[in-house]
């Protein structure tokens, strides 16, 4: 693949506390994966965990996935963007204005951060999307959510690994796919239902994989991680 993307590996800190979240960063190594920071985590540990976590070499995912009026969500990815952030991201649904505005803000960045839209939510079923008032089949909706993301110039979508193939072939390569509900083989499902192994994600057109617990929850998270590693390797 000619796109350069640097450590595919996305490792989701999920902790309540920063102290346990920069514990789990002393494992890993900043050249082999990148981090996401989210809602919790970042309410509790603020732009100095981003920083200290920056400091230690890491590129961040900051995952508050913004949805306000086109000039609050502008102002909140400049401030990602201050921060240093490697990813930001924002909720499609927010609409092509508010997405425009995001991108227009980033485009005043000298090294903006890559801008990327929730489409769906994958906890929302039929019935929720039909409650909030949308048509058709969840999947119908993520297939028009990313387009129209890719219209207002995000580069790209997260996504579960079941919606990539479809995403790939409809926004073509250079459109970035970050897919969450990845499980090896070798790993605990947890809560996730719908899964798919690294090397499954990566073969349907993934370009970045979200990790949490199969790396954060094993006893030598580094080694959790080379075993993914060889599975995208091979
Ligand atoms: O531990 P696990 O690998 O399940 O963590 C996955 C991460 O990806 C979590 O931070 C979770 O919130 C996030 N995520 C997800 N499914 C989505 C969107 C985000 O699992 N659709």
């Amino acid at each position: 693949m000619s796109k350069n993307l640097g450590p595919r590996i996305i490792i989701a800190l999920d902790y309540a506390e920063p102290r346990l979240a920069l514990d789990m960063a002393a494992k890993l190594e900043p050249a082999r994966c990148r981090l996401k920071v989210g809602k919790e985590l970042f309410t509790r540990g603020g732009p100095q965990l981003v920083q200290t976590l920056r400091n230690k070499g890491f590129e961040i995912f900051l995952d508050l996935k913004f949805h306000d009026i086109p000039n609050t969500v502008a102002g909140a990815c400049s401030a990602a963007a201050d921060l240093g952030v490697w990813m930001v991201n924002v909720h499609a649904m927010g609409g092509r204005c508010m997405m425009v505005a995001a991108r227009e803000a980033l485009d005043k960045v000298a090294q903006p951060p890559l801008l990327i839209a929730v489409t769906i939510l994958t906890s929302m079923g039929e019935r929720d999307i039909h409650e909030v008032g949308l048509a058709g089949m969840p999947a119908d909706n993520v297939v028009r959510l990313a387009a129209l993301a890719q219209e207002s110039g995000m580069d790209g979508v997260v996504c579960s690994p079941q919606e990539v193939a479809m995403l790939r072939r409809q926004a073509g390569e250079s459109f970035r796919l970050v897919t969450p509900g990845i499980r090896p083989i070798w790993s605990a499902k947890g809560d996730q239902t719908r899964i798919t192994t690294p090397a499954d994600a990566v073969r349907l057109g993934s370009d970045y994989l979200v990790i949490g617990r199969p790396i954060t929850a094993a006893e030598e998270p580094m080694v959790a991680l080379e075993a993914i590693e060889r599975e995208l390797a091979e």
